[in-house]
């Protein structure tokens, strides 16, 4: 059984190495509701703009609140349109217009390679946002024409070395979560230290793997001492050793209190010398990028 390799190098032989072909510049983040996805979306993608890449941020959370994770003005913020919303956008691309696609036929897998030039938005740092905007939920697989052109643009999206993509997700990676994450070569899997938190993980961490994603890293957020790192390890080590996913690699973020003085953008968490939270993400944000560039 393969080692899983933690981010202080030391392994524990958990679980089995997912297999997929996605590109690991795609980077998904996902896991329970309220855990931290957004706020360690917007500071790596701060964190890996200043340090020279490319980043598109994508918002595919309903909640759309990553704008003003990556402090951007409140009146710029307000003022972004997504991409769903996008009325004439949509039905230029899909055939039909949004709110009508039931029983229509659409154009499946519409050319949208143009939305990041037409509707991203410039966030601090250089960091490009795209806002996905609201999602269908009423079944999987619907066919409803924002659905059909989010999924669209986003597989559309090509990137050059030295791009990267971070794409927020709201909870869990259910219906089209998947959808916009197929494709994506490295999923963040964030959890507290809870056992609800734990246990979504590894339901997600499954789900990243059936949908190709090759590298599944364990991000283990607001974690307070060395009790807290026991009990998650308790919680992984008791499920189910044939059901348990592989992780590429573990890291801990510690519960830092300027993470709610910053709220609710992460600018103060940008300087790592006085933001351990800042420092964590920071060592994070450099082994993604490694990853991204084949050498991680
Ligand atoms: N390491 C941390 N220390 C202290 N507070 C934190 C830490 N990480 C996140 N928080 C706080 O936890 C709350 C939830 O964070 P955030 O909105 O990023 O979570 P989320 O997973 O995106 O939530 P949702 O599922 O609703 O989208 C925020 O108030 C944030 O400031
Ligand atoms: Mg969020």
């Amino acid at each position: 059984m393969p080692a899983v390799q933690r981010s202080d190098g030391s392994s524990d032989g958990i679980g089995t190495v997912a297999q997929g072909s996605g590109d690991r510049s795609r980077i998904v983040v996902t896991g329970k509701g309220g855990v931290g996805k957004t706020t360690l979306a917007a500071l790596l993608a701060r964190t890996l703009a200043r340090r020279g890449q490319t980043v598109l941020a994508v918002d595919a959370d309903a909640q759309m609140n990553l704008a003003w994770a990556l402090g951007m003005p409140p009146s710029e913020a307000a003022a972004i349109v997504p991409l769903s919303d996008n009325a004439d956008y949509v039905e230029e691309k899909t055939g039909a217009r949004p709110g009508s696609g039931w029983g229509m036929l659409l154009r499946l897998n519409p050319q949208a390679d143009d939305a990041v030039e037409r509707f991203s938005v410039r966030a601090p740092d250089g960091v490009r946002l795209l806002v996905m905007g609201s999602l269908h939920q009423a079944a999987a697989g619907c066919l409803c024409p924002e659905n059909t052109l989010l999924a669209g643009a986003m597989a559309a999206i090509a990137l050059r070395p030295g791009e990267l993509i971070l794409m927020d997700t709201q909870a869990g990676l259910e219906h089209f979560g998947r959808a916009l994450a197929r494709g994506f070569g490295q999923a963040l899997v964030v959890t507290d230290p809870s056992f609800n938190g734990v246990s979504v993980a590894l339901r997600t961490a499954h789900l990243a793997a059936d949908l190709g994603i090759p590298t599944v890293h364990l991000v283990v957020n607001r974690v307070r001492g060395p009790k807290d790192v026991d009990r998650v390890e308790g919680y992984l080590h008791g499920a189910d050793a044939g059901t348990r996913p592989a992780f590429a690699s573990r890291h801990l973020l510690p519960e830092d209190e300027r993470v709610l003085v910053a709220e609710p953008a992460v600018d103060g968490l940008l300087d790592g010398m006085v933001s351990p939270f800042g420092a964590a993400v920071s060592d994070l944000a450099d082994s993604l990028a490694l990853i991204a560039r084949g050498v991680g």
